[in-house]
């Protein structure tokens, strides 16, 4: 037998009646604060992401999958999408339309990491991207929309962490300062620690190892080597928060594991989640779209949910998500099969969802109507066709009633109105 690959897998009915409700939620949020869909491809040029996430980082470093192309180039699947739409930014000169350009997405993503609970291959994310504009109202306008999609999508016992990584030169210099506090403390911590002690220090501070927390502690905080107008945009990022009403805890070891960050970086976690407990993540990010070449400044900032992890945070809408049955149409015999097509199509015209019967067998069509939940059932046979009155059974209830064509067509013509 042929299984999916490892780290990837099939979203199968109901579950992927979830995920739509997820996305047609955030579609919604989306548009209250006037983002508009881009779709960009799934494989890009390798180089893309090594300038964007950052050569160093554990995603380009160990998690790409990468392949040459028939005529040689390099391809990547995409492992994030913030590059890709700074990519398409540039390309079309998106900055010659007026305004903040805000964009979304939905889509999948791959990454090589070792699978675990919340944790994929092919993993999906639902992300959006404000780019033009550096003003910390843009950081709480961003922040504050994925809080008010959460809130759409039913997600309780959510923590916002925020944080500040400064920009580049501050970075540089708190680097400077981690990797001399650390060629001390390193060989007391992890391997993988030891590694990124020489190779991306920050990474340090994202540790998970329960051992060397301790130690970490002791580091000193990025949030010591802000300048003034580093310092200052963040203080009016949480006042912008505070100004809203929007509850946030600031985690000066948030540094995030992509390296275009500059100032602001968000998380939300979830405590139902285990290990993997970010549902999403963000920040801002000035200065990418120079280093991929654009000529002009494009500051901006954005934030990408793992839907993987959040459609497993909301499982109680998984019960309402489910679209029940309008009509399980029952016909018996070949000439009501053929009748019973021509009302279906017209049942379903008029917005009624109707499964065809073809089993011919009453007992057994009525059986498999209940197991579909359907809400009723409509049975056809020859003298039904003859008197052109069909039998339209509520499963619920159990009545049935003798109802002509065009009085069932108006019975569901009201019934789908009252619905939507
Ligand atoms: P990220 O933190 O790498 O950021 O990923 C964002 C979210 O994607 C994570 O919080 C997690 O929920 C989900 N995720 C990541 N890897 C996996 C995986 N292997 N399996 C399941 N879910 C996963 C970014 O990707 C940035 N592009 C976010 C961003 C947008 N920053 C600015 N704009």
């Amino acid at each position: 037998m042929i299984r999916a690959v490892k780290g990837t897998r099939d979203i199968l009915p109901p579950a992927s009646a979830v995920w739509n409700k997820v996305e047609a939620a955030a579609r919604r949020v989306f548009a209250l604060y006037n983002y508009a869909e881009i779709r960009t491809p799934i494989f890009e040029e390798t180089s893309l992401f090594a300038r964007g996430v950052g050569e160093e980082t554990d995603i380009v470093s160990k998690e790409m999958y990468t392949f040459e192309d028939r005529d040689g180039g390099s391809l990547t699947l995409r492992p994030e999408n913030t590059a890709s739409v700074l990519r398409a930014y540039i390309e079309h000169r998106l900055d010659q339309n007026p305004g903040v350009q805000k964009l979304y997405y939905m889509g999948p993503m791959f990454r090589r990491e070792r699978p675990q609970k919340g944790r994929y291959r092919q993993f999906y994310q639902i992300g959006a991207e404000a780019i033009g504009s550096d003003s910390p109202a843009v950081d709480a306008e961003v922040i504050e929309m994925v809080v008010h999609l959460l809130q759409e999508t039913g997600i309780h016992d959510s923590e916002l962490l925020i944080n500040s990584v400064g920009s580049k030169e501050s970075r540089v210099k708190y680097n400077a300062v981690l990797r001399e506090k650390l060629a001390e403390l390193a060989p007391k911590l992890c391997e993988d620690c030891q590694r990124r002690a020489l190779t991306n220090p920050l990474r340090v501070l994202d540790c998970k190892v329960p051992e060397d927390q301790p130690i970490i502690e002791t580091l000193p905080s990025i949030l010591e080597y802000l300048d003034d107008a580093d310092r200052s945009h963040f203080r009016r990022v949480r006042e912008f928060l505070d100004d809203r009403g929007i509850k946030y805890r600031v985690k000066p070891r948030l540094v995030r594991g992509l390296d275009y960050y500059a100032r602001t970086t968000f998380e939300i976690t979830h405590g139902g989640l285990g290990a993997q407990n970010a549902v999403l993540g963000g920040g801002r990010y000035d200065g990418l779209a120079e280093s991929l070449g654009s000529k002009v400044a494009a500051p901006g900032i954005g934030f990408s949910i793992g839907e993987d992890r959040l459609v497993m945070t909301v499982e109680e809408l998984q019960a309402a998500a489910v679209e029940p049955l309008d009509i399980y149409l029952a016909p018996i015999g070949e000439n009501a099969l053929r009748h019973g097509a021509i009302l279906a199509g017209d049942l379903r015209r008029i917005g009624a969802s109707v499964e065809v019967g073809t089993d011919h067998k009453l007992k057994r069509m009525l059986e498999l109507a209940n197991k579909l939940n359907a809400r009723y059932t409509l049975i056809l046979g020859d003298n039904e066709i003859v008197t052109q009155t069909y039998g339209l059974k509520d499963m619920a209830s159990g009545g049935q009633e003798s109802l002509t064509r065009q009085q069932i067509l108006e019975r569901f013509r009201t019934y789908e109105a009252a619905k939507s």
